[in-house]
């Protein structure tokens, strides 16, 4: 099959009804991070042992479409001795994999940040295409204060995620373009939305230089939300302020966006998914989620590092999958 050809293919199972995406991709620091917040501790065979539970939930593939997998677990197997991404696959889940590597300063600007591993990015993934990855995953991130994002910021980071996406292309990979605005601050919500405007407006515009296919990348950005330390909106707000947003920046040619939850409760990402999917006017793309934390939370809670308590994760987790695939619908009742 040609590159668009396997492109096209892969988005159709991305983007199949009712499913979204699982975000399982946290690097070392970040899930040693995310265990020790549930007193479990990040050995080699925990996280094998947790994304295999996660991967191999019976049941899932009703409302999981894809899995996004750090490096490490793409050479992990299951208990039964079936590499990973393959039993995701067998599952009817599209394995896929992040392959940006992580923050650094961006010189010159007041400490903003810049994603690195654009070096050699073509090399890797042609490891990770015979590893099973059929798609992959790049974030950028914005901090808002009174003096950030620079234009510098906006435009390096734009520059880079379009270089990414182009790469990730030309391997016949479909790329997970994220440019996420933090939550951390004191703005308000007027202010995230225009720096959430700008960054994915400098996206676009870097994407069609760089001759990105539209037709075969997902969008993954931020909601629309006052900093952390603000009174949260009614869930309608976030919702509108949010479309108002993707509509004047995401061409319709993107077929589908698929949020990141950025540090929002499991209840309060379902229910902003689910408002934006019955809320009024145009709505040319799916919008569907690609959680992380919103979607393993609980499961982390109910696992708490002991094997014996591998059906209650996975219980967990296909409850949150299943409330948001309604909430992909616009059929979550909260
Ligand atoms: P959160 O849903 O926890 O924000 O994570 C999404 C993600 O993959 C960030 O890159």
């Amino acid at each position: 099959m040609d590159r668009i050809g396997q492109m096209e293919r892969t988005i159709a199972r991305l983007t199949s009804p009712g499913r979204g995406i699982l975000a399982a991709d946290e690097s070392y620091p970040t899930i040693t991070k995310r265990l020790s917040d549930h007193g479990i501790e990040s050995t080699e065979e925990n996280r094998r042992f947790y994304r295999s539970l996660l991967a191999t939930t019976p049941g899932v593939e009703a409302y999981v479409s894809g899995i996004i997998f750090f490096e490490e677990t793409l050479g992990q197997k299951t208990d039964e001795g079936v590499r990973i991404p393959e039993a995701c696959d067998r599952q009817g889940i599209v394995p896929g994999i992040k392959v940006d590597k992580g923050l650094t300063e961006l010189p010159g600007t007041d400490g903003e940040k810049i994603t690195q591993g654009l070096d050699n990015l073509g090399d890797r993934l042609d490891g990770y295409l015979e590893q099973g990855a059929l798609f992959t995953k790049w974030r950028n991130v914005y901090a808002i204060t009174p003096s950030t994002p620079s234009r510098q910021a906006l435009e390096t980071n734009a520059e880079v995620l379009a270089r990414y996406a182009a790469i990730a292309q030309s391997r016949g990979m479909v790329p997970i373009v994220e440019p996420e605005v933090l939550m951390d601050g004191d703005h308000d919500m007027a202010r995230c939305a225009e720096v959430t405007e700008a960054a994915q407006g400098a996206v676009f515009e870097a994407l069609r230089r760089h001759r990105v296919t539209l037709e075969c990348m997902i969008l993954k950005p931020n909601m629309v939300l006052p900093g952390k330390s603000q009174p949260r909106p009614s869930v309608e707000a976030c919702a509108e302020a949010t479309l108002k947003v993707l509509r004047r920046t995401v061409p319709a040619a993107v077929p589908s966006i698929n949020f990141l939850s950025g540090g929002q409760t499991s209840e309060e990402a379902t229910a902003h998914l689910n408002a934006m999917n019955r809320a009024d006017g145009p709505r040319p793309w799916v919008l569907s989620f690609s959680y992380s934390r919103a979607l393993q939370n609980p499961v982390q809670a109910a696992w708490q590092g002991d094997p014996a308590n591998q059906g209650a994760a996975q219980k967990a987790f296909l409850k949150r999958a299943r409330l948001n695939s309604l909430a992909r619908n616009g059929q979550y009742e909260p």
